[in-house]
């Protein structure tokens, strides 16, 4: 345990996955700089090196206090088991915050072991909404919402979601903590990364996917990776575990890694891959922060969101991203596009100024007396 952790006044900040540890970085940073106690979780939903530890060293942060490692199956295990341990780890060192990050099945189990210990809870990333109830990260994002004392919403849309659903906590409007870490880290990453030198190609699309609902589905994965070696312009792709995973179940990996066109990488860390967003003429993806990532105004990059809906409305309306579908054609289609008529972007991101961790962090002195 911390030294008298029970008698000190701490908030906790619970990450899992890789994009909640970039976006946890710039808040953990601030509340440093506050003199804020706090506690660094990982509640191990992520757990190979270079998907958990990799962000930590890339982001220049402190090592976990705590850390786990849940190797589960089902989505229901996951959940189970991470509300567990931090059921067990909050009994423990009873923080009077406990901050979560989006909308992973590691940030709902974490929200319920906080609700059902009468502990405050923040959500960072509140109020997103898809409207796709296919998608895991649709229920435990409006879970994770109604469970929470205070709800940081990156835009005013996000609030305006959380309105309609009548969320009993309060709602405040920060902006996205994805563009603190952008600023912060671009620079370093200009410097120290040496990705490019590993590139095949001078000019390239860069892609990603991992979202459940396309690559567990045979059918939408075949159509991704016949798109991207079909492009009109070469393509980039460094892999999510998940889908690598399903591409060897299904006997593929082997022949799409030998793709001309098409260079598959693994997962990067963070450096690496804003250097290559950066570097790159368009960006094809299902993630969810890459799309606000593009919008930074030292990346401004077109997305092409290979899904059925977006969660991130703002970047579509911006004219950054656009929803183009799960299918082959309509990929290739949008792709040829983008190329043909490049988009005047603007300049500023909807996603905020790169200051809302310290806004997040004046909220949090205020509302806890710290
Ligand atoms: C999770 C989140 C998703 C987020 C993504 C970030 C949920 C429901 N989904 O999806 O919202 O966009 O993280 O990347 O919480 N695996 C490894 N090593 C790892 C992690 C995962 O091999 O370190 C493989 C395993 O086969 C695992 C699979 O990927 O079963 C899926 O991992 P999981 O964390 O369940 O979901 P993600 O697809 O990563
Ligand atoms: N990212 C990374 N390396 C990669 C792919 C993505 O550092 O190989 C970063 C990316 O810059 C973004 C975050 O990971 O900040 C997005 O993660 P992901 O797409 O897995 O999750 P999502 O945002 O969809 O929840």
């Amino acid at each position: 345990m911390l030294d008298s952790e029970c008698s000190v006044k701490r908030v906790m900040v619970v990450v899992g996955t890789r994009p909640e540890i970039i976006k946890m970085a710039p808040l953990i940073r601030a509340l440093h700089c506050s003199k804020i106690p706090s506690t660094f979780v990982h509640c191990g939903q992520h757990y190979d090196y270079n998907m958990s530890q990799q962000f930590i060293e890339d982001l220049e942060l402190p090592k976990p206090d705590y850390g786990y490692k849940i190797k589960a199956y089902t989505q229901g295990t996951q959940t189970a088991r991470i509300i567990t341990h931090m059921e067990h780890l909050l009994k423990k060192t009873s923080p009077a915050l406990v901050l979560v990050e989006g909308d992973t099945n590691g940030v709902l189990a974490t929200a319920l072991a906080t609700a059902k210990l009468g502990i405050r809870l923040g959500h960072v990333e509140a109020g997103l909404r898809s409207f796709d109830l296919r998608m895991p990260e649709e229920h435990n994002r409006r879970l994770t919402d109604h469970l929470s004392n205070y709800l940081f919403a990156p835009t005013k849309t996000a609030e305006s979601n959380l309105k309609t659903e009548h969320v009993w906590g309060k709602i405040y409007v920060t902006g996205n903590t994805i563009i603190d870490a952008i600023t912060q880290h671009l620079p370093i990453a200009e410097r120290k990364s040496k990705i490019l030198n590993s590139i095949n190609f001078e000019k390239f699309a860069l892609a990603t996917a991992h979202r459940a609902e396309n690559v567990d589905n045979l059918a939408v994965l075949k159509g991704f990776m016949e798109a991207f070696a079909e492009a009109p312009i070469p393509v980039v792709y460094p892999m999510h575990p998940r889908t690598k995973k399903r591409l060897k179940q299904n006997q593929t990996y082997a022949k799409i890694k030998k793709t001309r066109n098409l260079q598959i990488l693994p997962p990067l860390g963070y450096l690496d891959f804003l250097v290559l967003m950066k570097k790159c003429e368009m960006i094809v993806t299902d993630s969810g922060g890459i799309q606000e990532e593009a919008t930074a105004p030292c990346i401004r990059k077109s997305v092409l969101v290979i899904r059925l809906s977006t969660e991130r409305p703002e970047a579509v309306q911006a004219g950054f991203a656009e929803v183009v579908g799960v299918e082959k054609q309509k990929i290739l289609e949008g792709m040829r596009k983008t190329l043909k008529h490049p988009k005047q972007l603007p300049t500023v991101s909807p996603y905020g100024d790169g200051k809302a961790a310290e806004k997040i962090v004046g909220i949090i002195k205020e509302e806890l007396a710290f």
